[in-house]
Order: C-alpha cells, then sequence, then structure tokens
C-alpha cells in the first residue's frame, strides 16, 4: 500500500493505483476526458492535470501512479489555466451543434466548457465537414464531433478484442475510422459508443428517441446470456428507450453486447400476445383468463383422468426466473402428478461437472478468468455465446499475458490472441484432452501431492487413456504429437489454469464427456479449489442455471433430489404418439430443436398449451395460448453462470392482460390444488439444502471415452457454430438485431472450389435429417471436410443433426 496526500489529505491506496482513481476514492474529482476505469491510462486530453508540491511541471493524473509521500495538488491557478487551454484547443475544432446532438445533457466536454467558463477562444482552425456515417444498423459516427480521445479504440482493442476501429493519419489530420473507411463490420457492441465522451458516436436506434434528462434509468438483468450482465433502462413514455451499462453496477462493469444494449425491441415489438387465446374449430378466438385456464385445467385433468397423469407433460423454459420456475415444476408434478417435466437447456454438461466435482455449476467466478496464466477454451466461441466472459479472457490475455489454448473446430475470432489453436476434427474434444492427460502424466506433470489428498479414480484414468498416445490422437483429433505435448506443458505448467467450455440449443457434441474430460484434467492438474483456475460449463441462457437448480429435469426435484420415478426428457416427449398433452412454456420447438418430428408430435397431441409473450410457430399449433409478460414486466430472480442470484424488478406494466408466468402458474397450481404458501422464495430456500463441504471433498476421475468419431465419406462433416444474436428464437422479435448476422454456411477455400461454390452463393445444406437452403460463405477460417453452419433465429439449423445432437454427415450443394 502506498500513503500519499492529495489536496491536503491524506489517503493510502493500493500500489500501481493511478492518482486519478486515488483522487476518486478520497472524494475528489480530477477532470478526465480520455480516461476509463476498464481501459489502460492513455493521456490523450490533458484535461487530469495536477501538480505535485514544490513542481511546477504538469502531469497527467490518469496516466502516473501514485507514490509514497507524494503531495499532489489537483487545483491551482496554471492547473486550471491549462485545462481552459486544453478546453479551448479542442472547442477550435468542434462543430458545437449541441441542440441537436443526442449527447447533450450527458456530454463530458459540454459539461466541462461550462465548468471551467470557456465562453472565448483565441484559437481558430478551419474545419473540414466530415461525412457522418449512418450504415451500421445500430451505431452512427459522425466524426466531427470527436475529440481524438481514442476510448473507443481501446475498449474495441484491449476489452472487446475486435479491432474494427483505430486512429488513422498522423498529427493533425488524425481521425477515427475502419481500415478503408469502410462501413463498420464488427459484433455491434456499442461499447465504442458507451465510452465516447462526446457525440460522435451514437446509437441510432436511441436517436431523437428523448433528451437523457427525460429518461428515468432503471436497473435490471439481461434476458439474454447466463453472464447475467445489469442492465439500465432509460425509461420514457412507459417505453425502453436505450439501454446502457453502469460501471458501479452488477459484475458486467458497465459492459454490455449488442444483444443486451440493442436487443430490447422485442419488449414493444406490436406483435406481442395481450390477450388469452382458445382454438374453436381451427381459429383462435380471444377469451378471459378465467375461460382460458378453466379450460387448461378442465382438459388436463380430463386427459389424466382417461390415460393418467404420465400421459401428460411439461416443458419449461430456462428464460423463467426461480420463481417461476420453482411453481412450474410443483404444477406439473404435484398439480398434475407426473414428472414428465424438462427445458431445453442442453445441461448434460452441468450434470458431467457434478459427477466428477459435486456441484452442477462451474468452479469459480467471473471475474477470477481475468487473472489466469493459462485458458483452454475447449469449444467456447465465446464472442458469439458469451461475449462478456469473452472479455475476460481478453483481460486475462493483455493484461496478465495469460496463455490461451483454443480448441475448435475452426478458427475463431479469440485465435487471434491465442499461443495454440488446434483445430480439431469435429466431435473429437475427448480424445484430445484423454491426449493431454495422457501426456501430463508421461512427463510426470500431474500435481501428485493434490492428487493423493484430493482426488480418487486415477488408477482407473490411467487405464482409460492408455491408448490417447500422440500418434493415436493425431488419427483421431488431426492435431500434431508436438502441439499436443506443448499445450499439455502450458495448461499444467502454469500456476492458475481454467479451462472454459460453452454448452447450448446450438452446439453439437456430447456435453456430459467434454465436461468430465475437462474436470479430469483440472484435478489432475490441482487446478480445482484455488483462485483464477476451475472449469467452467457456461450455461446458454439467462437463467440456465436456475432451470437445472428448481428442477426443470425429469429426474430432480429442486435441489438435485433424485425422484423415485424419472419421467420423460424433452426428446422423448416430442416422440410422436407418445403424450397426449404438452404444456409448453417459453419455447419454441419448432423453431430451435434439433428433433424432426417435431411437428408431427405436437400436432398429435390431444390437448397443447403454449405460454408465450409471442405467436409462435409452436404457439400456433396450440388449443390454447397464455399471453406472458416479459422480463420487464415482472419481479423475480436469475441465477447467472457462476450461480450468483441477481433480482429484477417490475418496471413496465403489462403489455394489454398479458400475465406473468408467476401469476399465471399460482392460479393453475390453487386450480390443480397444490399446496400453496405465500412465500415463493421461503419455499424454494425450505427445499434447497446446501450440501457441499470442502473438508472431506474429494474430486473423482470419470473416464470418459472418445466415441461416435465419424468421417465424412463424400460429403462434409457439418458442425454447429453459434452466432451472436442467436439466443433460441428470442432475438427473432427485435428486427434490428436480426440484421447483424446471417443464417450460413461456412466452408474452407479447397471445399469451395472442389464444389464450385462462391462466396454469397445459395447452396442446398442436407444430412439423413433435413435439407436447408442457406447462403455459402467461403473462408479461410474452416477446415477441408467439414461444414459450419451458423444458427440464425428465424430458421430452424439445428433440425440438420437430429436427435444424437453430434457432428453428422452432410452435402453442400450449390443451387442453381
Ligand atoms: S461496436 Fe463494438 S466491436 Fe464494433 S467498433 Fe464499437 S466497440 Fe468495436
Ligand atoms: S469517437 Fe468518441 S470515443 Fe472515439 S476518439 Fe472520438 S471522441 Fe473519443
Ligand atoms: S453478455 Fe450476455 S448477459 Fe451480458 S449483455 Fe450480452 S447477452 Fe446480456
Ligand atoms: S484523462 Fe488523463 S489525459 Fe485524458
Amino acid at each position: 500500500m502506498v500513503t500519499l496526500t492529495i489536496d491536503k489529505k491524506q489517503i493510502t491506496v493500493k500500489k500501481g493505483t493511478m492518482i486519478l482513481e486515488a483522487a476518486e476514492k478520497a472524494g475528489m474529482k480530477i477532470p478526465a476526458l480520455c480516461a476509463d476505469k476498464r481501459l489502460i491510462g492513455f493521456g490523450a486530453c490533458r484535461m487530469c492535470v495536477v501538480q505535485l508540491k514544490g513542481k511546477k511541471a504538469l502531469i497527467p493524473a490518469c496516466f502516473n501512479p501514485v507514490r509514497e509521500g507524494m503531495d499532489v495538488i489537483t487545483n491551482s491557478p496554471e492547473i486550471i489555466e491549462a485545462r481552459r487551454a486544453q478546453l479551448q484547443l479542442i472547442l477550435a475544432e468542434h462543430p458545437l451543434d449541441c441542440p441537436v446532438c443526442d449527447k447533450a445533457g450527458e456530454c463530458q466536454l459540454q459539461d466541462l466548457v461550462y465548468e471551467y467558463g470557456v465562453v472565448d477562444n483565441p484559437y481558430r482552425m478551419k474545419r473540414v465537414q466530415k461525412a457522418v456515417e449512418r450504415l451500421s444498423p445500430f451505431i452512427e459516427r459522425d466524426m466531427n464531433r470527436c475529440v481524438l480521445c481514442g476510448k473507443c479504440v481501446r475498449i474495441c482493442n484491449e476489452v472487446q478484442g475486435v479491432g474494427e476501429i483505430s486512429f488513422l493519419n498522423r498529427g493533425i489530420k488524425s481521425y477515427i475510422g475502419t481500415d478503408f473507411d469502410r462501413p463498420m463490420n464488427c459484433e455491434f457492441c456499442g461499447q465504442c459508443i458507451s465510452v465516447c465522451p462526446v457525440g460522435a458516436l451514437n446509437s441510432k436506434p436511441f436517436k431523437y428517441k428523448a433528451r437523457v434528462w427525460d429518461l428515468e434509468n432503471k436497473t435490471t438483468i439481461c434476458p439474454y446470456c447466463s453472464n447475467g450482465c445489469s442492465l439500465v433502462l432509460g425509461i420514457k413514455d412507459n417505453k425502453i428507450q436505450r439501454i446502457t451499462g453502469d460501471y458501479d453496477i452488477g459484475i458486467n462493469e458497465g459492459n454490455l453486447c449488442s444483444k443486451g444494449r440493442f436487443g430490447y425491441e422485442f419488449v414493444t415489438n406490436p406483435k406481442r400476445l395481450k390477450k388469452p387465446l382458445v382454438k374453436r374449430n381451427g381459429l383462435f378466438e380471444e377469451v378471459g383468463w378465467d375461460e382460458a385456464l378453466g379450460l387448461v385445467v378442465s382438459r388436463f385433468n380430463e386427459i389424466k383422468a382417461a390415460s393418467g397423469a404420465d400421459s401428460i407433460c411439461g416443458l419449461g423454459s430456462a428464460r423463467l426466473t426461480n420463481e417461476e420456475l420453482y411453481l412450474f415444476q410443483k404444477l406439473i408434478r404435484q398439480g398434475i402428478g407426473t414428472n414428465n417435466i424438462d427445458h431445453g437447456g442442453r445441461y448434460q454438461g452441468l450434470l458431467g461437472l457434478r459427477e466428477s466435482l459435486g456441484e452442477a455449476c462451474s468452479t469459480n467466478s467471473l471475474h477470477e478468468i481475468r487473472r489466469a496464466n493459462a485458458i483452454l477454451l475447449l469449444r467456447a466461441d465465446l464472442n458469439e455465446t458469451h461475449p462478456n466472459v469473452r472479455i475476460e479472457v481478453n483481460l486475462a490475455v493483455n493484461r496478465n499475458r495469460a496463455k490461451l489454448i483454443v480448441v475448435d473446430n475452426k478458427r475463431i475470432l479469440l485465435s487471434r490472441q491465442a499461443q495454440a489453436n488446434l483445430i480439431i476434427k469435429p466431435g473429437t474434444e475427448v480424445a484430445l484432452i484423454n491426449g493431454i492427460i495422457n501426456q501430463i502424466i508421461m512427463l510426470e506433470l500431474a500435481d501428485t501431492t493434490f492428487v493423493n489428498e484430493k482426488t480418487e479414480g486415477l488408477a482407473e484414468l490411467k487405464t482409460s487413456i492408455e491408448k490417447y498416445t500422440p500418434e493415436y490422437v493425431e488419427k483421431v483429433c488431426g492435431i500434431k504429437p508436438l502441439d499436443i505435448e506443448s499445450v499439455a506443458k502450458a495448461y499444467a505448467e502454469a500456476e492458475n489454469a481454467c479451462i472454459i467450455v460453452a454448452t447450448g440449443m446450438g452446439l453439437v457434441g456430447n456435453d456430459h464427456d467434454i465436461a468430465c474430460a475437462a474436470s479430469n484434467l483440472a484435478l489432475l492438474t490441482g487446478n480445482i479449489g484455488k483462485e483464477s483456475c476451475g472449469v467452467y460449463i457456461l450455461p446458454e441462457k439467462n437463467n440456465s442455471q436456475g432451470a437445472l437448480d428448481m428442477g426443470i429435469v425429469p429426474g430432480f426435484l429442486p435441489g438435485y433430489v433424485p425422484v423415485d420415478k424419472p419421467g420423460k426428457g424433452v426428446m422423448n416427449m416430442l416422440e410422436p404418439d407418445k403424450l397426449k398433452a404438452m404444456y409448453i412454456v417459453g419455447e419454441n420447438p419448432l423453431l430451435t430443436y434439433s428433433l424432426t418430428n417435431v411437428r408431427k408430435s405436437l400436432y398429435a397431441m390431444e390437448f397443447l398449451v403454449v405460454q408465450d409473450m409471442f405467436m409462435t410457430p409452436t404457439a400456433e399449433m396450440a388449443d390454447v395460448v397464455l399471453p406472458a409478460c416479459s422480463f420487464v414486466e415482472k419481479d423475480g430472480t436469475y441465477t447467472n453462470l457462476e450461480r450468483r442470484i441477481q433480482r429484477l424488478k417490475k418496471i413496465l406494466p403489462c403489455v394489454g392482460e398479458s400475465r406473468s408466468d408467476i401469476e399465471i402458474f399460482i392460479d393453475l397450481c390453487k386450480r390443480l390444488g397444490c399446496e400453496m404458501t405465500e412465500d415463493v422464495q421461503q419455499e424454494i430456500k425450505a427445499s434447497i439444502h446446501p450440501h457441499f463441504s470442502f473438508e472431506d471433498w474429494k474430486g473423482k476421475f470419470i473416464p470418459v471415452e472418445c466415441v461416435g468419431i465419424m468421417s465424412a465419406d463424400d460429403g462434409l462433416l457439418l458442425v454447429s457454430a453459434p452466432s451472436h444474436l442467436y439466443s433460441g428464437s428470442f432475438g427473432a422479435w427485435s428486427p434490428t438485431l436480426l440484421e447483424i448476422g446471417e443464417a450460413c454456411c461456412e466452408i474452407s477455400i479447397g471445399e469451395a472450389s472442389r464444389l464450385g461454390i462462391k462466396d454469397g452463393d445459395r447452396v442446398m445444406v442436407s444430412s439423413k435429417n433435413a435439407r436447408i437452403e442457406l447462403k455459402a460463405r467461403v473462408s479461410p477460417d474452416v477446415p477441408d471436410g467439414v461444414g459450419v453452419v451458423h444458427l440464425y433465429p428465424t430458421m430452424n439449423i439445428m433440425c440438420l443433426f437430429g436427435k444424437e445432437m453430434l457432428p453428422i454427415n452432410g452435402n453442400v450443394e450449390l443451387l442453381s
């Protein structure tokens, strides 16, 4: 720690803290245009200049670290004059079009000019009017207002790891732009907008919607991925006008991705369902809630009496709150009397962790990733699946010099930062990890003390990995023995190494075995139970972790209490003619499940209830449709990927007569005779008993084999790739979001020339399960022999893969 004095106040801060941050901690404000807590000091604007007692020189506070005994002055006549002069220089080139600038009211330049009373300006510069770029869907760039603080460039590079924009030209000709001044073509996270201190970068959806002082800011949790970012909703006229992040609220330090920042259009989409609907003679009729719920209960009771409770099933959604999920399983289990309940969460990876490590959740917290020394990304294209986990990886690589090992079927954006890029044959992740384990044992790199004290099953593991010699693994995965050895060393020799695996409905592979293999590797090297190590199995949706914890599965009650007679899971519920009635909440299996016979199964149901915000293709098949609220119209909690339970509050009134899922469940539970208590959260607490103890904890090695390695005889081996705007079919109701991605099939340059396909051609992609017309993307990132299909919210691309959800042989043909 370092003790210093700032404006006569003594303060003790951590070594390495910059003066700017130390002053803030002491409650003093130093003006700063180019500084941001998420970025490394840059010293571009010189607004933060301060003096050291007894010295004349002015030094930037954002760029100079504290030293023991330092005596800092933040406001002297020289300092004030220097700041005024700096503002005058900026204003000499600034258009001062504040009345029409969206930033007015929160523009840092405007505030500083006002604070320092800059009414005159001795500097005159001839301004060259630059064209405003309005081509991208979300971002408008007006470089006339740019003050060259560089924050947009730095956040895009340092934090996002994208590097879409940079400083172009030199000296007074400098400006911020893209290569060759082309329109922006990035992931449109809007992080650059969020740091811009002036109105040079603007959110297009927010433009001219409201003056910022008219907004009422309300905080809630993002409804998309499991990172669980906090959102600040700017509300006016009972509508979300914009979404921003706040460094001091939640876990995301103000960082948001395109979905979190711009994907809110669905809330105000005019297609939201507003009244309960009942199908009569093939047509939907609007009815009251009492009639709709009365019909649901009477039909469920009739079917139960005629065919038994096990002829009915419930399919829930990982987008519901914990309280809603708890009540949904109560309704299905107690109200109807069956364990036929599931959700499309692909939770087998988390259950694999439970078998090996005792808990069905990632082992470490999110921010620990940035302090890891080595990171193994195992089938985890984080830019697409979990954008803010990707930030942690960037920070680890850029600021902690972590060694990044990327294992995927193609090059991903994070490959640019990786020390090793292992492009494996589809479906061979387990073989590669077993090969790495084999090498660690051979090279005697295992943590024997940890293994002896804290694990069991090493002998079985050793036997199982014997055959995974580097030569065998090369044959299976296509990775050279030397690369396997060097990755084994990089991982095992790191002080803190973590493994990150992404999961979700849009990813093919055996998640359970991948998780067990990852866990074996972590246990063998002692990378469990310490800071910045462990295994992260990233669930897909905002409350995927909660759905599992709340027992939305056929085999467990809330808190993982096993049931006597497990019911049918999602893959069996949707087998044609197996069940008579189904209650689907917030899921759209017709568009998102890999099953090919969903339509036939739903058609065969005697009674189908769908509860949703929209008339989805699945809802169109229902007998009763119940209109549900969105995430901003209800209270509750979500559990994020690090098992942090976060609260969301009702911010807006429900649309039409729609109700929150919890209200609907309470009503139905009562009508079905469930025992109800006043406080659902208390009920949840009482039914979930923490059972984890480090005292006698031992990790289990679970041997896993790489099975079903396929070879694409004459066609290609098809795999799916998540897309950052894909999140089930949810994103389909935010039309602007759809503009930043596309459904496509990515193939290598070699395959494209063999098949006579050019970039942008229409192709037919087929497997034994389905045929889909897609656009071809010819790319150097994909190896020969592989076709990577990219998901899109309005198309069911996963049906190519069928029930097994594994890489599959397929063909890609040019459409004439
Ligand atoms: S939107 Fe995101 S990725 Fe695109 S330039 Fe801005 S910060 Fe970079
Ligand atoms: S566009 Fe904004 S953030 Fe980027 S350099 Fe200019 S003023 Fe700074
Ligand atoms: S990273 Fe995930 S939780 Fe965060 S804003 Fe994006 S979608 Fe939402
Ligand atoms: S904030 Fe320190 S130089 Fe800009």
